[in-house]
Formats: C-alpha cells, structure tokens, sequence
C-alpha cells in the first residue's frame, strides 16, 4: 500500500492500528480532494488484513472543521460527504476520531461516523451549520439523535453552538476525553477497544421518541428565537424525520433540506458574512507591516465606555491604568468596571476567581506617570474638543514616544484632537461601541498621519479583544453612525409622509431587526443626538430641525422621561402609540404623502442605508461594501441573515 493515499491524507502503523492523518490547512476542511483521499484510505486499510482498527487524526490547528464553504457555490463533486461518513462506518475496522481544536460540521459528522470518538481536553464539537443558513447535510440530524438523545440533538443543531470536550463527554457526544498526547491516547483506546465488544454503529442504534408535545414546543421557541432565520426550525424538521422514519429516509430528507437551503439567499447572506468576518481582521492593504507590542495598556476615563473598554482589555489578558479627574472619579471608574466584571459573574460568563484576577490587573490613578510604560493609550473622556486637547497633551508629555495614542470620539474630528502634537503617527482613532466589552464591533480611524504600524497595531488589538476591526476615513460619524443618521433621517421623513412611528418600528422588527429606530432611540434617549445637533448649531452649521428634536424640547428623552417617541406605563417597557406624540408632530406631518406599508417599509429603508453607504465607499471613507455590512451586523443590530444593507440590496438588484 503507498505511505500517501493523498496528499492531503498519509497512512502510518502502530502495530495493528491504522492511523490516517489529515494535513489540510488551515483547518482542514472537507474539500473533494480530502474527501477522495480518505475514502482510498477506507479502502485501502479494508483490504489490509495486518490493520485491525484505524485512528483517523489530524494535524495543524484543527481536526476537520467541515465541509469547504468555499465549495458550496459550485455543483456538488463526488465522493460527497454522507456517502463518505458512511463508507467509514461501514469500514471492514473500526475507526476512532482523535479529535483537537473543533470538530465542527462535517468535520463532527466524520467523526460520528466513526465507531469512537476520543477527545482533547481542550477541544470542542459541534454542528454549527445553522449559522451559515444551511442543516447538517451529512448525518448530523441523523447521527446525532441516535448517539445523544434528541433533546441533545436539538440543541447541538438547532442553537448551532459548539460544546467543549468535558460538556460533550456529558451529552455522549464523544466516548472519551484525554489530555497530553492525542495520538497516544487514542491508539491506546483503540487498543483497549479491541479487547471488548463492539457497540453498533451509531446508524443501527435505536432513537427514542420524545415526549408529546415535545416538537411544537420547540418549533414555537425556535421561531422566537430565529427571527425570521429559516435553518434552525429547517434543522428541527430534519431532526424529527430522523426520529419518525427509517434511517436512510432521514438521510435523504436531510440531504434535500441541505441543498435546497444551501442555495438559498440566507446562505448565500451568512456566507458572505463568514468570510468578511474572517478578512476584516487582516487587511490586505496592510500586507506584512507588523504591528507594535501590545504588553500594557492605559485607559483615560472610567464612564461608561472607559470602564468598557478597560474590561475589554483586561478579558484580553493586558494589565490596564486607568486615569481619571480626581480621587473620586477614580473610584466611580473602578466601580463602573466591578460591577461590569460582577455582572459577567452573574450570567456566568466568569468566576469569582477570574473577576478578581481582571480587578487585580487594573491600577486606578489621576497620575498621568503611571502611563510611562504603556504601550497604548485609549481616551474616553468627555466628547468635547478642549478637554480631548488637554487629555492628548498631558499624553504626549508623560508616555513613551512610541506608545500608541487613540481616542474613542465618537463625532469629533481626529485630526483636531491631535492637531499639533508631536508624533502624530502613532495616533488613531479606536471607535469602540457600547458596551464595549461585549460588543463586536470596532471602527479603527486613522489620521493622515498615522504610521502604517500604528494602524496595524490597532488591527491587532481588535485580534487581540476579539473584536471584528472596520477601518474607517474621517467623516462626521464615521461608517456606522453616519448611516445610523441617515437612517434616522429617512424614517422621520415616512413619518412626515403618514407612515406610523409603529408601523415603522414593526416593519424594521419584521425585517429581522431586534427594534425599529424609533424604539431604539426611546430606549437609548433621544437627548445624546439632540445635543450633538445643537452643538453644531451653535458652531453656525445648518442643521435643519427634525421630529426628535420637537420631542426632546417637550421633555420627551425616552423611556428613561416616561416617553419619547412613544409612552411607557410606569415601569413597563412596551411602548405604547402615543396620543401626545400625535398631537406634537401632527403639523409636520402631511398624511397620506410618503405613507407605505409592511415590508415596503423596511426595504425602503434598507435601501437609504445602503444608499449612504454607496457614498461613503465613493468617497473612499470604507474600503469595501464588506464592512459596511460589517459594521452594520456587529455595530446597529442588522440581521446577519440579510448579510448586510450592502450585500442585501446587491443581492436584489
Ligand atoms: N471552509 C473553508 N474555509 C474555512 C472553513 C471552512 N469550513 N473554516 C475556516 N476556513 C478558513 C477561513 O476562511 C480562514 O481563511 P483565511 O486564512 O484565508 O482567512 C482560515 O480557514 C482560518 O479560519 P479562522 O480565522 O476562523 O481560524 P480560527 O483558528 O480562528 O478558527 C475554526 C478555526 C474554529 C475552525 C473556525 O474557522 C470555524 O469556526 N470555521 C467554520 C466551521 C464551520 O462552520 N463548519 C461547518 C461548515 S458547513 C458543513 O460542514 C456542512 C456539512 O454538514 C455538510
Ligand atoms: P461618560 O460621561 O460616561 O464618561 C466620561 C468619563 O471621562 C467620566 O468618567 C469623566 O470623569 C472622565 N473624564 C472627563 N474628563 C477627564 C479628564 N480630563 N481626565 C480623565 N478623565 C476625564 O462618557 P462616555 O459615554 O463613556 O463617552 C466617552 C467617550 O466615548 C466620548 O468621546 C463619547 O463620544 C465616546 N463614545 C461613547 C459611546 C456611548 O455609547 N456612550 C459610544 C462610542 C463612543
């Protein structure tokens, strides 16, 4: 037999025991090539009477990671996946799955075809299909009910969330967990699995019905959940079909779920996504330049994006100062950021233990010298232009003249902000978002000054925190807010026209949204905007009234005043159509001008935000229509599964 089946697959002994290694990378995922080449290995070690059971491992970062998305616009190549999985089941030996890092989609669903599966202590499983707008397509509904149990299933499939080796051991979703040497382990299993009885394979195990009412339970929570998302209630059905009929009717139900869906425009959408993610952390115009160390960090300002940002980085394993006003301030700062750190406790997203070790990395001061040693500074302090000033200057005077100096403004101009300092090229914009510890987004604004490594450094913070990077040219609002503005102005404008404020609201939640803009701004205040907008005109910019201005003055801020676009009952957060809002705007409104209706509604406004976006790309303020779908996604709560305002209006033409 050839030492290489493949290139991408090799064959080496232990004894009896087989052990096919995958080399694909970067995750080896299931392309036609692998696919092939581990089928000749099948074959091979069937026909070789020396091998009495076979450990299929894989080398690099990952075991198999799935099936190539890449491969998923192009028609299907033989050996296709199912029949792959279950070739490997049907195997003359046993095979037993070492997995390390994640075994995700196909990549688990090769593992379920093995007999066994042994697991690093560090490694996960999962099929996370239904976030890429598609089902398992190669057993993974099937399969899964039959090893785990369906309730298992159901959340493995349908919440598409991986599980981590020790919870997978729990579910049955692997035989064993391990640590040190993998490849050891698992011949040793294999060995020791030789001595006993084999269990069947996971196809010829019975399944047992769940309770009654067990399905509509889940499709009504599922919905709920999906907003409008098809795959996870999709998955359900597969799942049940695995459960009602004979296992190769379920296959084949699956199969035609899965192709059908994967041409479908949601796939299409959170593929789209799924690769821009996968980009935007490494620009290519940035090519190799490297960026600076990243060992300590300051923070200027402990409100409420400071304190953010500070557990952001200090989450990121970097020991933070923060600097504040005065004595007082710093303990609100460290304050702000306990109770961050307490409330991650609570969801239990963090121990006791951790907390305290984030807390004891932090050092709260109104001593600028504590930033000697810093490698990056981010102010958040007050959005106003002379204390801004003051803050950089005290920054340039006491950190290293190659520490990284970012401000976290949010409408000011950058280029005011470091205006006449010296060595502005290690200065740049770090537009975080609230809260900023938890989300995604960050917008990196450089000034025309700002060195190449400089911008690199901030791409590698945002690797570094986790955080999906966006780079954005200066302009009032950036990318995100400046659409956010735009589509503000264009729903005010149905509103003039006729259109109802819930309409509105109800139409952009039908779209997918988690709230429409008017319920938005009830339950972030109308009075940060309003602020902005009459600072700019006191500074003589035209800026031209709007509705919410007209609420604002009436004392209307949002639900935090009782009432904004609409009123709230004492305590409850359900908006409710307001008669007094009515009678506010109802000499602005000329009904019966703009009104629309329904989904007309969304799309229209879809289209003003993709609208402005098309201008900010032409001026050249993004680089790509990607990440305005990407700041869009991770910054203002569009729905992933429409890929953005950008892929989606391209996507309708
Ligand atoms: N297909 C093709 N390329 C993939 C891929 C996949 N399934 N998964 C990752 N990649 C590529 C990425 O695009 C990236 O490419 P680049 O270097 O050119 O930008 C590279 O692999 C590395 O990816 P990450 O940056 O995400 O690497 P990490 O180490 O951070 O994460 C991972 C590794 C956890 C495996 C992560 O890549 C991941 O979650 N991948 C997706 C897994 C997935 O969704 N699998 C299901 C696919 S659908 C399926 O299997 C259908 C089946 O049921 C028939
Ligand atoms: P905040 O009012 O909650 O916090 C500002 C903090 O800065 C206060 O704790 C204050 O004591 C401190 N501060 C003021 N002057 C200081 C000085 N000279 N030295 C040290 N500390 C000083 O404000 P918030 O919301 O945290 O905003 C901060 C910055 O972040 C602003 O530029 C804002 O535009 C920007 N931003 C805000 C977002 C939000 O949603 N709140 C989102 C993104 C950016």
């Amino acid at each position: 037999m050839p030492a290489t089946v493949q290139s991408v697959v090799t064959i080496a002994r232990e004894g009896e025991i087989a052990v096919v290694t995958v080399d694909n990378p970067p995750v080896n995922a299931l392309g036609q090539a692998l696919r092939q080449g581990l089928w000749d290995a099948a074959v091979a070690l069937d026909a070789d009477p020396a091998v009495r059971a076979v450990v299929l491992i894989c080398a690099g970062r990952t075991f198999i990671a799935g099936a190539d998305v890449r491969e998923f616009g192009k028609p299907p190549m033989e050996p296709h996946l199912p029949d792959l999985v279950n070739r490997i089941e049907a195997a003359a030996k046993p095979w037993v799955a070492a997995i390390h890092g994640s075994a995700l989609g196909g990549g688990y669903e090769m593992a379920l075809g093995c007999r066994f599966r042994v697991a690093l202590d560090s490694a996960s499983v999962g099929l996370p299909e239904v976030s890429l707008g598609i089902v398992p397509g190669a057993s993974g509904t099937v399969r899964t009910p039959r090893l785990a149990g369906v309730a298992a299933a159901v959340d493995l499939v349908t919440g598409g969330k991986p599980v981590k080796a020790a919870k997978a051991r729990a579910l049955g979703l692997v035989d064993a967990v391990v640590s040190g040497d993998l490849r050891a382990e698992a011949i040793a299993f294999a060995r020791d699995a030789l001595t006993k009885p084999l269990p069947l394979p996971i196809s010829q195990r019975p399944v047992s019905a769940p309770e009654p009412g067990f399905w509509a339970e889940q499709e009504t929570a599922i919905t709920k959940r999906a907003k409008g998302e098809a795959a996870p209630l999709r998955a359900l059905a597969c799942i049940r079909k695995a459960v009602e009929a004979p296992f190769f009717d379920a296959l084949a139900f699956e199969r035609e779920t899965f192709l059908s869906l994967r041409g479908s425009d949601q796939a299409a959408a959170l593929r789209a996504v799924f690769f821009a993610e996968r980009a935007a952390p490494r620009p290519v115009h940035l090519g190799d330049v490297r960026p600076l160390p990243l060992a300590k960090a300051g923070v200027i300002g402990g409100g409420t994006m400071g304190a953010g940002i500070a557990a952001a980085l200090l989450d990121a394993g970097l020991p933070v100062v923060l600097v504040e006003r005065d004595a007082e301030a710093v303990a609100r700062g460290l304050a702000n950021l306990g109770a961050i750190f307490e409330g991650g406790v609570k969801r239990g997203k963090l121990t006791e233990a951790q907390a305290a070790a984030h807390m004891a990395g932090v050092t709260g001061t109104t001593d600028y010298a504590a930033l000697h040693d810093a490698d990056l500074v981010i102010e958040a302090v007050f959005e106003e232009i002379g204390v801004k000033r003051a803050v950089f200057a005290q920054l340039a005077a006491a950190c290293r003249s190659d520490a990284v100096l970012a401000t976290n403004t949010s409408y000011l101009d950058p280029r005011l902000i470091v205006g006449g300092l010296a060595n502005p090229a290690r200065f740049i914009g770090l537009h975080f978002f609230s809260p900023a510890n938890v989300m995604k987004l960050l917008e990196i604004v450089p000034v025309p000054e700002t060195a190449p490594e400089t911008l690199a450094t901030g791409f590698a913070l945002a690797r570094a925190l986790n955080k999906i990077p966006v780079e954005a040219g200066i302009c009032e609002g950036f990318i995100g807010n400046r659409i956010l503005k735009r589509y503000r102005a264009a729903a005010e404008a149905l509103v003039r026209g006729g259109t109802t404020i819930a309409a509105i609201d109800a139409a952009m939640r039908g779209y997918g949204f988690a709230m429409g803009p008017f319920e938005a701004q009830d339950l972030g205040g109308l009075d940060i905007a309003f602020l902005q907008r009459e600072g700019a005109r006191a500074a003589g910019q035209a800026v031209p009234e709007t509705l919410g201005d007209i609420l604002v003055r009436a004392g209307r801020k949002g639900q935090k005043t009782g009432g904004g676009w609409y009123d709230y009952a004492p305590g409850a957060r359900a908006p409710l159509p307001s008669t007094g809002v009515a009678a506010l705007l109802a000499p602005h409104v000329t009904p019966g001008a703009a009104a629309m209706e329904g989904a007309a509604i969304a799309d229209h406004l879809v289209a003003e935000m993709a609208a402005e976006g098309r201008t900010i790309l032409a001026e050249g303020i993004a680089r790509h229509p990607s990440d305005i779908d990407l700041v869009e996604i991770h910054g203002y709560g569009f729905p992933r599964w429409r890929g953005g305002p950008m892929h989606a209006t391209a996507r309708r033409g």
